[in-house]
């Protein structure tokens, strides 16, 4: 199922704004150099996507836009869509950034990826942080090709996310320094809670129960990530940039 920003009532873009820095922070309790991330995933799309007009960027597991958004601001140009399953998220995003990016809700599990197969030409990136590691390794699978059947030769993926290491001692130690390196922002329950308690958005509070946007951390690891994107026929894949088990990974189609 696929919904773009139409019927949903647009709140008041300050409210949105104070809860999207709400999110940015209590994001960066879990991802350490979160904003390092962005910065990685902005420098790859400027290098790689140099000398194309109007670039068409597709940010997979958006949330409220905080990846979007700091790509259409780094590559005023480009044309940039995001997408996720959660409404409230999705209404925050909207609201805060009314123009800057086309928000679509649509369910990555759903087969046929309508939210992918609505595009009305060849993407030039696809970007996603913080997210994918919500997908069952068959689903990343499909995902992986049809994005790769939707993408130009010479396209880039770019996913930075927590891809673990299949060795157990490797793992543990990354585990360890990652706890080391996490931020004392709010946990996530808590900014669900809080959000759940203001009234102006009851409404999508309400969508967002009604739809199953919870999945828990698959634990894919960067080798079997690589071995999918191989299968789906991307060229050239590996990490730009890495902390450990935090990862920003590129694959060239
Ligand atoms: C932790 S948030 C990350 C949001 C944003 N990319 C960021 O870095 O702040 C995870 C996002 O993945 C999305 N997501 C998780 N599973 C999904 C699915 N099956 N289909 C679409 N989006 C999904 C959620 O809706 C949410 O927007």
């Amino acid at each position: 199922m696929t919904s773009d920003t139409a019927g949903t009532p647009p709140l008041e873009s300050e409210l949105a704004q104070a809860w999207l820095r709400r999110w940015d922070a209590q994001q960066e309790r879990y991802v350490a150099d979160r904003e390092r991330r962005f910065t990685v995933i902005g420098d790859v799309l400027t290098h790689a996507l140099a000398g194309c007009a109007r670039p068409l960027v597709l940010d997979l597991g958006c949330g409220p836009g905080s990846l979007s958004v700091r790509v259409a601001r780094r590559l005023p140009s480009a044309q940039v869509i995001g997408v996720a399953n959660d409404p409230l998220l999705l209404a925050l995003a909207r609201s805060a950034y009314p123009q800057a990016v086309r928000f679509v809700e649509a369910d990555l599990r759903l087969p046929g990826r309508p939210a992918l197969l609505g595009l009305d030409r060849e993407l030039d990136a696809v970007v996603s942080s913080t997210a994918l590691h919500y997908l069952p390794v068959e689903t990343l699978a499909e995902v992986y090709g049809e994005l790769a059947g939707r993408m130009r030769p010479g396209g880039v993926f770019v996913n930075a996310d927590n891809l673990y290491d299949e060795q157990p001692v490797i793992a543990g130690i990354t585990a360890a320094l990652r706890r080391t390196r996490l931020g004392a922002g709010e946990e996530r329950v808590s900014w669900g809670r809080a959000a759940a308690r203001d009234p102006a958005l009851a409404r999508m509070m309400a969508e967002r129960e009604k739809r199953a946007v919870a999945g828990g951390d698959r634990r894919v690891s960067a080798s079997v990530h690589g071995e999918l994107l191989r299968r789906a026929g991307f060229g050239q894949i590996g990490p730009v940039w890495q902390a450990g088990d935090d990862v920003v990974l590129v694959a060239v189609r």
